[in-house]
């Protein structure tokens, strides 16, 4: 068991940026990595589609022998995790908006964040925000036509740099002091995101704590894998383009990393 792969998921290449956190905090740990690019983006999409799509992406991950599901995916976590975490005997670890961190610190008491339609609109996103930012003015934007542009690698279109500056410029007419990337795929843009808001605004994702709560949840399950006489393995699978995937994959001698085209 554990010496089987950590599956992860996502609507595209956006989970890449949790992925990187899991193998760099669990070097010892196989990874079998799922960009759902065909179905993207996900965060328009009915909360029924979005489970559909996970339960798809889960049974594959399962057959393909994994002990643990990251859902990389805010959409995906917020709208399908409940609905997983009763229908699998297995664990799921899921991503949501940093929205406690950020209500926690901040000084001007506003803070921005920046995430799906899908993920804004949840009970459960919505929830945490009643619970921990009530006191704080939190300036939601939606990311519309983010993800489309990063799908196709066009991390620095103009078309992008404008969309960015529409969403961020409201939330920085509101002092905030605190920006929440509510999407895997947005740290992918933190260059960019970086530029419009200058350095007073802390940025923050929740990358380093699901990496975390990966490791924490295999130790206390004793499945962390102890065989080390093979190289370390990461299989990345795209069902549309491999170019653009293979974009946001580092190469690393450690272990052994492949990109493939499959139908799923
Ligand atoms: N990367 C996803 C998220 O974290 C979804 C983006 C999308 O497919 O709309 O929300």
């Amino acid at each position: 068991m554990s010496s089987q792969p950590i599956g992860v998921f996502d609507s595209g290449v956006g989970g890449i940026t949790i992925w990187k956190e899991i193998t760099q905090l669990l070097p010892n740990e196989h990874t079998i990595y799922l960009a759902d690019s065909k179905h993207a983006p996900y965060g328009q999409k009915p909360k029924k589609e979005i489970i559909e799509l996970s339960v798809k992406n889960t049974e594959l991950l399962l057959k393909k022998g994994c002990k643990i599901i990251v859902v990389a995916c805010n959409t995906a976590t917020t709208n399908a995790i409940s609905y997983l975490r009763e229908t699998y005997d297995i664990p799921f670890i899921g991503i949501e908006p940093a929205i406690k961190p950020a209500a926690l610190h901040t000084k001007t008491n506003a803070v921005g964040i920046l995430a799906t339609k899908g993920t804004l609109s949840s009970e459960l996103f919505n929830q945490t925000s009643e619970k921990f930012a009530s006191d704080v003015a939190v300036v939601e934007q939606i990311g519309e036509g983010l993800v489309p542009l990063i799908e196709q690698g066009k991390l620095e279109s103009l078309e992008l740099q404008q969309l960015l500056k529409k969403y961020l410029k409201p939330m920085l007419d509101e002092h905030i002091d605190y920006l929440v990337l509510g999407c895997s795929h947005y740290p992918l843009l933190i260059p960019e995101i970086r530029n419009i808001v200058g350095d007073e605004v802390t940025i923050i994702d929740s990358g380093q704590a699901v990496a975390k709560q990966t490791k924490a949840i295999l130790e206390k399950n004793d499945a962390l894998n102890e065989d080390t006489s093979f190289k370390v393995s990461h299989k990345l699978y795209t069902n549309r383009d491999l170019g653009v995937l293979k974009q946001f994959v580092p190469a690393n001698t450690e272990s052994s990393i492949t990109c493939e085209l499959l139908d799923f």
